[in-house]
């Protein structure tokens, strides 16, 4: 009589090995145990409150739950093969444990809303929890940004060369990126907050006059679910979450790519700590930038468990059906691999430390100024297609001597061109007042990027109110 297992009276026949083995989810859904308890604390506050557990009895239910929570705190719940899962094991547990009491939790809910319940409240923990780690790798891209205004690099597109740009506007641009997918997580919290499943049974709620609000509000949810065939069969929150993972994971594999990309010796831009890099076991002078290669390997899974959630729903009839158990391996795979990246990435930033000279070297490297020229002179009054062309013919002449821009002589520059003086040429040939030319709000301009940094600094304290 009490096996986890919360059914069984109709039938004949014990569950198949194959067939328990297959439908058995303790091993995933353990994981929801405090989500699990809270709603039962608050159904049995509910259950006494309709008149329909007698006060001895809600005492003796909640105090059993106490001393499971404790016993799974603390790893020494006696789990059972025969547990099918969570809610299962639970009430076998409280019957153990308080005796007959613990068989009258179960009126007036299903494992489908409790289910629905637990995963969504994991969630926007879970979601909390993401935020915050992202926010740690957000501070460590803006405090190395903060130190490297003035730092001069060539921005690419294309892998090639192609407009000098600093080293802060360069980090901050995937600062960015991380405040998007933060603005994203908080918003598909703020939905999972908003609808309460509890009370929505296994699909249409139950006769006994349980308040759905009231579970909603013991829980701290903002709302109740408008439709209770709808609560138990949603699962979208759980699809923004991994979807906002996914995105969030693109954005710092894209870093952690870079960082390969800088930490080689061809670009040779900066160096990675000791302690985010590893060595190799034949070649003693390698020093490899591990940590972010896992980062950039880890997209995959989790791109892999949006699929696999998506593909989970996809064609499902209403309502619950048992493909949904499959819920929430991808979820916890998602949440858990973003948990170990996000923070070996914040301290993989922090540990960077930039080759400055080696960077401005190349700012203005491989005619990464032509395009300078070319609008200067439509600051003279030439069409810019004209000056495009122009500019063309002047660095493909240069190329054929084996030369480029940045070891031309501005004299000779100037006088090809003929619009131009020397004096004004060497100016457009430098890479700092390139950066310092582009003084627009969006541009990479010192004191321009120094605003981007106060905007972010100002997100980065407003995370933590
Ligand atoms: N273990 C199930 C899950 O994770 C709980 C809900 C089971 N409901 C049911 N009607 N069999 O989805």
């Amino acid at each position: 009589m009490t096996e986890g297992r919360l059914w069984g009276a109709r039938f004949e026949d014990a569950p198949d090995a194959a067939a328990w083995r297959l439908g058995r989810s303790v091993e995933s859904d353990h994981r929801l145990w405090a989500e699990d308890l809270a709603g039962s604390r608050a159904h049995a506050d509910e259950l006494a409150r309709v008149g329909l557990l007698e006060p001895t009895d809600h005492a003796a239910i909640l105090s059993g739950l106490e001393a499971i929570a404790g016993e799974l705190a603390e790893g020494r719940f006696p789990w059972q093969d025969t547990d099918e899962d969570l809610h299962g094991a639970i009430e076998r547990r409280l019957i153990e444990l308080r005796g007959d009491a613990g068989g009258r939790l179960r009126a007036g809910r299903s494992r489908n809303d409790q289910i629905a319940a637990d995963l969504r409240a994991w969630c926007a923990e879970a979601t909390s929890r993401l935020i915050g780690r992202l926010r740690v790798l957000q501070a460590a891209l803006v405090d190395q940004a903060e130190e490297h205004v003035a730092t001069l690099c060539p921005g690419y597109t294309h892998l090639q060369r192609a407009q000098p740009t600093t080293l802060a506007q360069h980090l901050l641009a995937h600062a960015w990126g991380l405040d998007r997918d933060a603005q994203r997580l908080a918003d598909a919290r703020g939905r999972m907050l908003a609808a309460s499943p509890l009370g929505a049974g296994a699909l249409a709620g139950s006769t006994l006059g349980l308040d759905p609000a009231r579970y909603a509000e013991a829980l701290g949810y903002d709302g109740v679910a408008a439709n209770a065939m709808d609560a138990v069969a949603d699962r979208d929150f759980a699809v923004e979450l991994v979807s906002a993972g996914a995105t969030l994971a693109v954005h710092v594999s894209r870093l952690a790519e870079e960082i390969v990309l800088w930490a080689s010796q061809e670009f040779g831009w900066a160096r990675v700590g000791d302690a985010f890099s590893t060595g190799s076991s034949i070649m003693p002078q390698k020093r490899n930038p591990d940590v972010a290669e896992l980062a950039r390997g880890k997209t995959g899974r989790v791109i892999g468990d949006v699929v696999a959630l998506l593909t989970t729903l996809k064609a499902l009839p209403l309502t619950y059906n048992r493909d949904l158990q499959e819920d929430k391996p991808p979820v916890f795979d998602a949440v858990d691999s973003l948990e170990l990246v996000l923070p070996a990435m914040s301290g993989t930033v922090r540990s960077l430390e930039f080759d400055r000279d080696r960077m401005a070297a190349s700012a203005g490297g491989g005619a990464a100024l032509a395009t300078d020229l070319a609008e200067a002179l439509v600051g003279g009054g030439w069409p810019f297609r004209a000056a495009h062309e122009q500019i063309g013919e002047l660095v493909t002449a240069l190329e054929q001597q084996g030369r480029t821009l940045d070891d031309a002589d501005p004299d000779e520059i100037a006088e090809r061109l003929g619009h131009l003086d020397a004096e004004a040429v060497a100016e457009l040939l430098d890479a700092a007042k390139a950066a310092q030319r582009r003084d627009i709000s969006l541009g990479p301009a010192p004191e321009q990027v120094r605003a981007q940094l106060a905007a972010l600094r100002q997100r980065l304290e407003g995370a933590h109110d």
